[in-house]
């Protein structure tokens, strides 16, 4: 447990999801524990990985229907070429910056050509002034069937992007097709 002393807390935030079209194949859901969004909103034909077992137990209990699957996103046992659809929803924030490019160029590499990568993301720069372990904020998610979902996503990073996102997604091979903020949140979609 965390105390929240020593959490450093960002705003509450909201965020209405729309359904998302993408008729072919599996969807590759990087991180899809916790409540497993992208599992309770694509349901089957989603394939959740989460490198631990317990993140991806509790996204079962909160209705994720996605195929769940203990792997780390730095070494997926996947074939080249595989997924026409991926996505990240506040994953990359749990990934040290260390490693973003080679999770960037593993998403890639299992990519169809033209194929997309979604990603939900964060800004936030932990203030100098603070001196707390974790980055934390809480948000209201308010899915296409109408349910609501109340969490709240926590880090030990410093900071975080879209920019910083984006231009290492550049250099795994991405093209970028769309970026938008609203507030500190932002969704990215990149193509292979
Ligand atoms: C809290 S979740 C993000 C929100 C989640 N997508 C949802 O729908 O609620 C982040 C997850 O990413 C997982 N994770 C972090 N780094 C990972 C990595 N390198 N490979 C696989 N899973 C990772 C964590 O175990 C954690 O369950």
């Amino acid at each position: 447990m965390t105390d929240e002393e020593d959490i450093y807390f960002l705003e509450d935030q909201t965020i209405t999801l729309d359904d998302f079209p993408c008729d072919k194949g599996w969807i590759l859901d990087f991180g899809g524990g916790g409540e497993g969004v992208i599992g309770q909103i694509k349901e089957s034909q989603v394939i959740a990985i989460d490198r631990r077992e317990s993140e991806l137990l509790e996204a079962i209990e909160n209705g994720s229907k996605a195929l769940p699957i203990i792997m780390d996103g730095k070494e997926l046992k996947f074939l080249d070429n595989t997924f026409h659809t991926a996505t990240s929803f506040y994953t990359l924030m749990y990934v040290p910056e260390e490693n973003l490019l080679s999770i960037l160029k593993e998403f890639y590499r299992v990519l169809t050509l033209k194929g997309k990568f979604i990603i939900w993301g964060v800004n936030f720069t932990h203030p100098t002034e603070f001196d707390k372990n974790l980055i934390a904020f809480r948000l209201k998610i308010k899915l296409p069937s109408g349910k609501l979902i109340e969490t709240g996503y926590g880090t030990r990073k410093k900071s975080q992007s879209m920019k910083q996102i984006i231009n290492f997604a550049k250099e795994a091979g991405f093209t970028i097709i769309t970026s938008k903020e609203e507030g500190i949140l932002f969704q990215i979609t990149l193509q292979k």
